[in-house]
């Protein structure tokens, strides 16, 4: 991590942890401080800030809207990478192929999956890539998927759907190839799968502007910044957004906690919103 000239004092520290918690739900742990450091040294280097005490009084005085986002997009962590926990993706394609039985004998060719804490687009992309290879009659469905983040920096790169192609080692053959090359050492989600997916800005802390209900959410490796409480507030929202019996998808090493009333737990880190509770809210 780059050094910085900067000295951050604990009073400093504490005013930037509970900006950011009051912000976006995102709790600092103590082991945060260099990194905290290392990313708003920046911001002041630029501003030509005398110490995080001066960049805070700034925000909380004459800072624009803007200033306000760089300090959040400043302190997210983005780390993602294509068909990651891939048997997330297993499940979803299974799923959706037994969901596109039951609508098309009622006729209701309409599919809806959130990506919540999207970053730079490979969680959204890995969706609508693994389905389309799975099921390339979704093309002639009302399919779409949402992916919302709070950084703006990462929905707009998502945005551009290109990628290194450093992005796809690992992956299998049969996987890569569903890439476009873009000739200079880059490589693009082909356009038709691409166009599934919208990415919004939204901060799950505050008010959703849409209805739902979604038959599959994503949110994996997002809760694990907020404490119990946030993250319990924040599943049980997720519950009453998704469809009866959809599933919700979730990090590794995250768990449902007072969120989990209205799941059950069908597989590793996926679980299904109860009927009966879906019914009872309906
Ligand atoms: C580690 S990434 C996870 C990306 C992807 N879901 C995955 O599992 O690979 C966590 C993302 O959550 C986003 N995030 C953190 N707090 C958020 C909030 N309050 N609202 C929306 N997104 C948030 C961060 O900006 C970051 O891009």
């Amino acid at each position: 991590m780059e050094q910085s000239e900067f000295a951050l004092s604990e009073r400093e520290f504490t005013r930037i942890r509970e900006r950011l918690y009051d912000v976006a739900g995102i709790s600092l742990s103590d082991a945060k401080r260099t990194l905290v450091i290392a990313r708003l040294s920046r911001i002041l280097r630029t501003r030509q800030l005398p110490s995080f005490d001066a960049y805070l009084d700034f925000l909380e005085t004459e800072g624009s809207a803007d200033d306000a986002q760089d300090f959040v997009n400043a302190l997210t962590t983005n780390l993602t990478r294509f068909w990651r926990e891939e048997h997330h993706f297993e499940h979803l394609v299974g799923y959706v192929g037994e969901l596109m039985k039951t609508r098309l004998s009622q006729s209701q060719k309409r599919l809806r999956i959130w990506s919540a804490g999207c970053s730079t687009g490979q969680e959204p992309y890995t969706i609508a890539l693994s389905l389309l290879a799975a099921h390339p009659d979704l093309r002639r469905w009302d399919f779409k998927i949402l992916a919302t983040d709070i950084d703006t920096n990462v929905i707009a790169k998502a945005a551009t759907a290109v990628y290194p192609d450093s992005e796809l080692n690992g992956l299998s053959l049969e996987r890569a190839r569903l890439f476009e090359r873009t000739g200079d050492g880059r490589v693009r989600i082909p356009q038709p799968v691409a166009s599934l997916v919208s990415f919004k800005p939204l901060n799950l802390m505050a008010a959703w502007p849409m209805k739902g209900p979604f038959d599959a959410i994503f949110c994996r490796n997002v809760a694990i910044y907020f404490d119990k409480a946030t993250q319990g507030e924040m599943f049980g929202r997720l519950g009453r957004i998704l469809a009866p019996g959809g599933f919700l998808y979730i990090g590794h090493s995250e768990n449902l906690g007072a969120g989990g009333a209205g799941f059950r737990l069908v597989g590793k880190t996926i679980y299904q919103s109860r009927l009966e509770r879906a019914k009872d809210a309906a």
